[in-house]
């Protein structure tokens, strides 16, 4: 299927489901207020990919934490939960910065889904969705 709507009424605050898409896994997380505040006060500087890596935006917008979440709904990510390393599928809030730990070679992402220590090049990516409602997210 090209497209898929989701449901993502059952997802607690701090809680994320796994969909499928394209036959990958995309991961759609509310993040906890904690958790939106960690990923906003880290400084652009210190973003190893400084890229948002969001297919709603244009190339080259930055990765700030209002360009990786989804549009006034700051509290959730959608990503393509794909290790941007070598394609191994991340675990969700482990690793040195809550987000997500890559455990094929050491990637520790953040709770925006950016690469912060390891070998992936990337910030995980974000695939282009739309909300239809207040509980349905369509990605693709
Ligand atoms: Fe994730 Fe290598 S595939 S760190």
């Amino acid at each position: 299927l090209a497209s898929i709507e989701v449901d993502i009424s059952a997802i607690a605050e701090g809680q994320s489901i796994t969909a499928k898409w394209r036959g990958k896994p995309v991961f759609i997380r509310n993040r906890t207020a904690a958790e939106i505040e960690a990923a906003k006060s880290v400084p652009l500087g210190d973003l190893k990919d400084p890229l948002a890596r969001n297919a709603n935006l244009a190339d080259g917008a930055d990765a700030s934490d209002l360009n990786r979440s989804a549009p006034d709904k700051e509290n959730f990510l959608v990503m393509v939960g794909v290790c941007t390393h070598l394609g191994c599928i991340p675990l969700g809030q482990q690793g040195d910065f809550g987000g997500w730990f890559c455990p094929c070679h050491g990637s520790h992402y953040d709770t925006a889904g950016r690469i912060r220590i390891g070998p992936a090049p990337e910030n995980l990516h974000i695939p282009t969705f739309s909300f239809v409602s207040d509980t349905k997210l369509k990605i693709g």
